[in-house]
């Protein structure tokens, strides 16, 4: 069973205003809707709004623990999300998953055209190195070393590699090895570099650094597979997103390889692993274990 540290929660109560910055420094980076070509900096702004911002508040919360003031993830918050906001964007396209809704929105490419949403994608995604390269709250080294995090977990290696073996894996049924490893490329390795610009920022020594990998590896992982999950059991409202796509698409999914049980269950595993891996690291690891909880009880 997993334990639940939410009941004595403080990072709870700064979630708002670290949300907050990241709207502040995603609106300060962005061109104004109003800036030539409008038409492409007003799809920008549209395709980074809504959403649950997990990504940047893993961030903060393994910031926090590591005794990092704010305005040194702000840049690492905000990068990792225009990173995410481009993935989906590209993700909803008629050539990868052709989905109509996202954020209980249309997508870009439906509320825009297509072709704005590749350009969309591709400029997010420059955007978010720009946001690194030029902050004054890190040093040169650090900002460097976060360029190459996030180049290196949004790349081929990465989550652009897992989205290639996403789409070569339709119709086809993997083994639960190599959904794993996809799984943990098209989405872990976005989450998990959430923590490795965290540490960056700390100057985080080696021990906390793999006590830190643990953790967003675990939740890497048990959350692809509650998205797959949710896929299936969820409806389209809820979700913001067209329920049920991944059986129409032929995807092999966790719920399709072990059944929904297991897999629920697998996801579970992974978060008490998480939850140990941020104990291990910290006592101050409160913002960790909330987090851990907060995404374990997500509905969509
Ligand atoms: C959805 O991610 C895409 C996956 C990687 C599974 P989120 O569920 O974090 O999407 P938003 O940002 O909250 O919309
Ligand atoms: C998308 O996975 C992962 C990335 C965008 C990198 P999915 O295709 O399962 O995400 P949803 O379900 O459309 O949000
Ligand atoms: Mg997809
Ligand atoms: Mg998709
Ligand atoms: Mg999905």
């Amino acid at each position: 069973m997993s334990t639940t540290s939410s009941e004595a929660s403080i990072f709870a109560e700064r979630v708002p205003a670290y949300l907050k910055r990241l709207e502040r420094s995603t609106a300060a980076l962005l061109p104004a809707a109003s800036t030539d070509p409008e038409r492409l900096h007003e799809a920008m702004r549209y395709a980074c709004d809504g959403g649950k911002h997990l990504r940047a508040l893993m961030v903060y919360a393994a910031g926090e623990t590591l005794g990092v003031p704010a305005e040194k993830l702000d840049a690492a918050a905000c990068a990792v999300e225009l990173i995410h906001a481009y993935s989906l964007v590209h993700d909803d396209l008629p050539a990868m998953d052709n989905d109509d809704l996202r954020r209980g929105r249309p997508t870009v490419h439906k509320a825009y055209d297509e072709a704005i949403g590749i350009l969309v994608g591709d400029a997010l995604q420059t955007s978010a190195f720009e946001v690194l390269a030029t902050t004054e709250a890190l040093d040169a080294d650090q900002k460097v070393r976060m360029i190459r995090a996030l180049a290196h977990a949004s790349g081929s290696l990465g989550m652009v590699g897992g989205q290639a073996v996403d789409m070569a894996s339709e119709n086809k049924t993997l083994t639960l090895a190599q959904l794993e490893s996809l799984h943990a490329r098209k989405t872990g390795a976005l989450i998990l570099v959430t923590c490795q610009l965290a540490g960056i920022a700390a100057n985080a020594t080696e021990t906390a650094r793999h006590a830190l990998e643990r953790y967003g590896k675990c939740i890497g992982l048990a959350f692809q597979i509650q998205d797959d999950v949710l896929d299936q059991i969820a409806d389209t409202a809820t979700l913001g997103k067209t329920a049920g796509k991944d059986l129409a698409q032929h995807k092999s999914t966790f719920p399709s390889l072990l059944g929904l049980e297991q897999a629920r269950q697998r996801a579970n595993d992974l978060f008490d692993e998480a939850r140990d891996a941020g104990r291990s690291m910290s006592d101050h690891a409160e913002p960790l274990l909330w987090l851990a909880d907060f995404i374990q009880q997500r509905d969509h």
